[in-house]
């Protein structure tokens, strides 16, 4: 059932781009307009909404933090994403015109679930974001947006994410439509690139094999430190959770901007820092923000491992190591960016002897709280 690969991650890895396609499927009709009639939540509802709260754990989490750019983005309507655990236990203020989204690739993950009936007692409508289909979480919800990933047998999640990333781009988008958004030119591109990025997926995956081999290089490492700005902050966090899931390593992100207030005192002669750089398009600022990141920490003394756009040349002075990934809208950059961190991770464990899809103390769904 692996289909000749060695590892279900491996398999799961490869399957990402039929993953977002088939989350795609049927959800934008041939004039760019979004059809989520499924979602059943109406129209006037949606309207009436004024705040959106995530709550997710783990990766769904991550997804979570990427959707928030998105929707406050398009949509205007404040949004926090919250950890599922710790959501609850702080009083949340919730009424019916919040809308609380739950990201859950099980659909049982307690402390989502928890976090949720928590929501719907105070009133507020629940949209699950889900890859099970019948499972708790979407069962206790208002509303479910499935995403098609297929079923993720890896503990480690990365089918999923691309594909929750995937569903929460749609309801962004979506809210962003029923609601009017001031972003028209900008969302009717997004989503004709987003109708297009399963391609874009699969061509970071055929440019792999350069990221497999940095990373046996680096297997006698203690640390690995990741940074991102914007969308690639959650980015980065998703990356050094890969890594201590599957190789046991140190790792840590950070939102590069933070570098200065502390992080950057970790650096040290030749310890391998993955500096995930935005889009120069759109966004410059952030761009040579970070290019400006990457500079100090080599001056430092840092390995820099830099993944960054396809055509972007101002990073190659300061690159150690540059992994290139086609370029998209900064917002769905998240889509091409993890994938060679799920890569990387990987391998690490591979080369570290670990066992990649049954990592030491974890369970692929934590059923407790
Ligand atoms: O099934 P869920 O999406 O609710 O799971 C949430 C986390 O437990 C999960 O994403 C976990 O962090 C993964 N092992 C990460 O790879």
């Amino acid at each position: 059932e692996k289909a000749g690969y060695d590892y279900f991650m491996l398999k799961e890895i490869a399957e990402q781009p039929k993953a977002v396609a088939d989350t795609l499927l049927g959800r934008i009709d041939a004039s760019g307009r979004l059809t989520l009639d499924e979602v059943r939540i109406d129209a006037h509802a949606l309207r009436e909404i004024d705040k959106i709260v995530i709550v997710a754990c783990g990766t769904a989490f991550h997804a979570g933090m990427i959707a928030k750019y998105a929707i406050e983005h398009w949509t205007r309507i404040p949004c926090e994403t919250e950890l599922a655990s710790e959501f609850r236990y702080r009083d949340p203020i919730l009424d019916p015109r919040t809308l609380v989204v739950a990201i859950s690739q099980s659909g049982e993950t307690m402390d989502t679930l928890m976090a949720l009936r928590h929501a719907r007692e105070q009133g507020s409508k629940v949209l699950a974001i889900c890859n099970t289909n019948g499972s708790t979480i979407p069962r206790e919800s208002d509303a479910v947006l499935y995403t098609h990933a297929g079923p993720e047998v890896a503990v480690a999640s990365t089918k999923a994410f691309l594909t929750q990333l995937v569903a929460c781009y749609l309801v962004a988008l979506y809210l962003g439509q029923v609601r009017g958004t001031k972003w028209g030119d900008e969302v009717s591109s997004v989503v004709r690139e987003l109708s297009d990025i399963a391609k874009q997926v699969d061509q970071v995956l055929e440019t792999m094999e350069p990221v497999r081999e940095l990373a046996r290089s680096l297997k006698d490492k203690n640390t690995v430190l990741f940074l991102g700005r914007h969308v690639g902050y959650p980015v980065a966090l998703e990356g050094a959770l890969k890594l201590k899931e599957l190789a046991y390593m140190h790792a840590e992100g950070f939102a590069a901007g933070e570098l200065k207030h502390g992080p950057i005192a970790l650096v040290e002669d030749d310890l391998p820092v993955v500096v995930v750089v935005p889009s120069p398009r759109g966004r410059s600022v952030l761009h040579d923000k970070i290019v400006s990141n990457i500079q100090e920490i080599r001056a430092r003394g840092a390995r820099t491992i830099v993944i960054a756009e396809e055509g972007d040349e101002t990073v190659v002075p300061y690159a150690d190591h540059l992994i290139r990934i086609p370029a998209t809208p900064t917002l769905l950059q998240p889509l091409v960016a993890t994938v060679p961190l799920q890569v990387f991770a990987c391998e690490l464990a591979t080369a570290r002897g670990n066992e990649v899809d049954q990592p030491r103390n974890l369970a692929k769904s934590v059923t407790v709280e």
